[in-house]
C-alpha cells in the first residue's frame, strides 16, 4: 500500500549547515498492516512520518501510495502528533469537525460518523465540553477522532502517547489495538519505547541513531487481540531484548 525506495532527507539551514536526518530508507507497508517504528531521539523518525504524510519534500528517493508517487497531503492519511492540538475556543465535537469545516463540507453529512467515532473512543458525552475539561488521554482520544473524520485508511502516529503517564498509556494501546482491529486500517506508529513499539506491531521497523538508517525489520508474531499481559511472556521479552541489544552501544532510547 505504502512503499518507500531509498529516501533521503537533508535539511539545510540558512546559514549553509547541513544535517543528513535520513539515509536510505526503503521498506514497504501492507494494507491493513500495523508497523511501529522504533529509534533514538532524533534520529529522523517524525521527519519520515512527515514525509510520508506529504508534509515535506524528501531529498531523495521515491515513495508511493497505491502505486502513485506521493506528492504533498492526502485525504487517504489522518494524522496524529505527539500533543493532540486540540483548538481550545472549540468544543470537542467543534474540533473534530475541524477538517470537515477546512474543506468548507457540510458539517451535517459528516454528523452521523463524528458520533460513531465518539462513541467508539468513549468520548459520547463529552461533545459540548472543551479541550481544557477533558484529561490528556481523553483529548488524544479526541484528536483521533479528528484525524479520522475524513475517514482515511492510513494513520499515522508520531509518539501519540509520549506525554500520558504509564498507566494511561498502557490503557491507550490496548484501546488502539481494539480500533485498529475493528477498523482495518493501515498505521504507522513512532515511538521512542521498545515495549510499545512491541506490543502494537505486526513489524516494528529499527532506526539507528542518525542519520536514521534501518537497522532491521522485525516480525512480531504474537496472536490478537494481545492483552497487556503478554508484556509479561517469554516471547514478548525477547523480541524486547532484541531490539534493546541494537540501542546497547548508543545506551538508552530517551
Ligand atoms: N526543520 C528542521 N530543520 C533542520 N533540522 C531539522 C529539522 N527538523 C528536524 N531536524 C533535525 O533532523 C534530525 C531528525 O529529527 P526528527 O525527525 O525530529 O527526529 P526524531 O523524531 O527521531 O526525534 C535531528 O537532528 C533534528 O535536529
Ligand atoms: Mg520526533
Amino acid at each position: 500500500m505504502i512503499s518507500l525506495k531509498e529516501i533521503d532527507k537533508i535539511y539545510r539551514s540558512s546559514r549553509g549547515d547541513e544535517t543528513v536526518a535520513l539515509k536510505g530508507i526503503s521498506f514497504d507497508v501492507e494494507e491493513g498492516e500495523f508497523i511501529t517504528i522504533v529509534g533514538p531521539s532524533g534520529c529522523g523518525k517524525t521527519t519520515l512520518l512527515k514525509i510520508i504524510g506529504g508534509l515535506i519534500p524528501k531529498t531523495a528517493g521515491k515513495i508511493y501510495l497505491d502505486g502513485s508517487e506521493i506528492a504533498g497531503p492526502n485525504p487517504k492519511i489522518g494524522l496524529i502528533f505527539q500533543s493532540p492540538v486540540l483548538l481550545p475556543w472549540r468544543t470537542i465535537y467543534e474540533n473534530i469537525m475541524l477538517p470537515v469545516d477546512v474543506r468548507k463540507a457540510p458539517r451535517k453529512e459528516h454528523d452521523r460518523w463524528a458520533r460513531e467515532l465518539l462513541e467508539l473512543v468513549g468520548l459520547t458525552g463529552f461533545e459540548n465540553y472543551y479541550p481544557s475539561e477533558l484529561s490528556g488521554g481523553m483529548q488524544q482520544r479526541a484528536a483521533l477522532c479528528r484525524a479520522m473524520i475524513n475517514n482515511p485508511s492510513i494513520l499515522l502516529m508520531d509518539e501519540p502517547f509520549g506525554a500520558l503517564d504509564a498507566m494511561t498509556r498502557e490503557n491507550m494501546n490496548v484501546w488502539l489495538q481494539r480500533i485498529w482491529l475493528e477498523s482495518g486500517k493501515t498505521v504507522v506508529f513512532v515511538t521512542h519505547s521498545i515495549p510499545e513499539a512491541v506490543f502494537l506491531a505486526d513489524r516494528v521497523v529499527v532506526l539507528s541513531s542518525r542519520p536514521g538508517c534501518i537497522d532491521e525489520v522485525i516480525s512480531v508474531d504474537i496472536p490478537r487481540p494481545r492483552s497487556i499481559n503478554v508484556m509479561t511472556t517469554e516471547q514478548f521479552g525477547a523480541h524486547v531484548q532484541t531490539i534493546r541489544t541494537k540501542f546497547g552501544s548508543e545506551g538508552a532510547l530517551d
